[in-house]
């Protein structure tokens, strides 16, 4: 006799695909995929990434031929990083006109007006240093100083064309600080992604490699979150939802799925979780070794994170996802 539910596990090993799909209670959607993209300055040129096999840093032209298969595939939107020509203690490029970010929100926006473009919000891409902030002669990250500097790079990428920003420095007060710079500016419908628990995390290395953002000295662990703390994660993100924050945000994802989940069913919100850099390479160098089945391991991966509460995934595997979902 069977007992529970003899349809979701019918103990048949020829059970139907599709019944399996049926009474499944989560499943991955394309339109809620976000892709990240890393872009440099130039023409006619697509670099590999060394650290993440299969990702590449695009010049703008580039990177419109790719984003064909984005509108194709129907990814909801694109998250943008700049790969700046020039680095300086202020990370100056990052809220010039002319800035990398800048350039390709035009252009995108003018070829796909329609496609979603997110702005990460930061300046460790553009300090010589590779500091999430401004940092000071004694070492010390200076919190409200940085706020200024975040709060006019969101307004540039807006005015640019971002249809959403991203703030990943993880300085205290930002999130207000940048809804109020947006609406002084009348940009009052430009929703803020915030990067509300991020952690201090390993899995960040790959990423590093990609942006040229490795601190020169020092490490993230000063504003990044501590891996040990889950209560902390709910404080950052009342405090990020009080200021303002639209949409928040658990990173990494898969060594945070208790966050997420916590998360979720704390607030209720609309929720993201970034499937970071080094969960991608992860299963990417073992799939190249041979050790395990890249299709099935990444879907597994993604789908673990929808279960735990996310609504939305950044993933470098948006447009691999995506082309299997649409094959099952
Ligand atoms: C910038 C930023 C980082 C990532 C996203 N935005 C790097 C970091 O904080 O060190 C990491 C993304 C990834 O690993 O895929 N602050």
């Amino acid at each position: 006799m069977n007992s529970g539910f003899p349809y979701i596990r019918p103990r048949r090993l020829r059970t139907s695909q599709n019944l399996l799909k049926l009474v499944s209670e989560n499943s991955l959607d394309p339109s809620k995929l976000i892709m990240p993209y890393f872009v440099m300055h130039g023409s006619g040129k697509k670099e590999p990434i060394n650290t993440m096999p299969g990702q590449f840093r695009y010049t703008i032209d580039e990177l419109l031929k790719e984003l064909k298969n984005v509108i194709d595939l129907k990814i909801g939107g694109i998250l943008i990083f700049g790969v700046p020509e020039h680095k300086d203690e202020l990370g100056s490029e990052s809220y010039s006109d002319n800035g990398i970010v800048q350039q390709t929100l035009r252009a995108v926006k003018e070829t796909y007006p329609d496609l979603i473009v997110i702005t990460d919000v930061c300046l460790c891409d553009y300090t010589s240093h590779g500091h999430c902030g401004i940092v000071d002669a004694e070492g010390y990250v200076k919190n409200d100083e940085t706020l200024e500097y975040l709060a006019k790079i969101s307004v540039s990428y807006a005015k640019a064309g971002a249809d959403i920003i991203a703030p990943s420095d993880m300085m205290d007060g930002r999130v207000k600080k940048i809804r109020e710079a947006l609406d002084d500016e009348r940009l009052v419908n430009i929703p803020i992604m915030s990067y509300s628990s991020k952690y201090a995390s390993s899995f960040y290395e790959p990423f590093r490699d990609a942006a040229f953002c490795t601190p020169k000295f020092g490490n993230r662990k000063a504003y990044q979150m501590n891996p040990a703390n889950s209560d902390e994660a709910i404080l950052e993100t009342e405090l990020d939802l009080d200021e303002g924050a639209d949409i928040i945000m658990v990173k990494p994802a898969l060594s945070y799925l208790d966050i997420i989940y916590r998360i979720k069913q704390t607030f209720k919100r609309p929720l993201a979780a970034y499937n970071v850099s080094g969960e991608y390479s992860m299963i990417k160098a073992a799939a190249q070794a041979g050790y395990l089945d890249e299709e099935r391991a990444a879907i597994e991966m993604l789908t673990s994170i929808k279960r735990a509460g996310a609504d939305i995934i950044i993933t470098y595997y948006a447009l691999y996802a995506a082309d299997i979902i649409a094959k099952m």
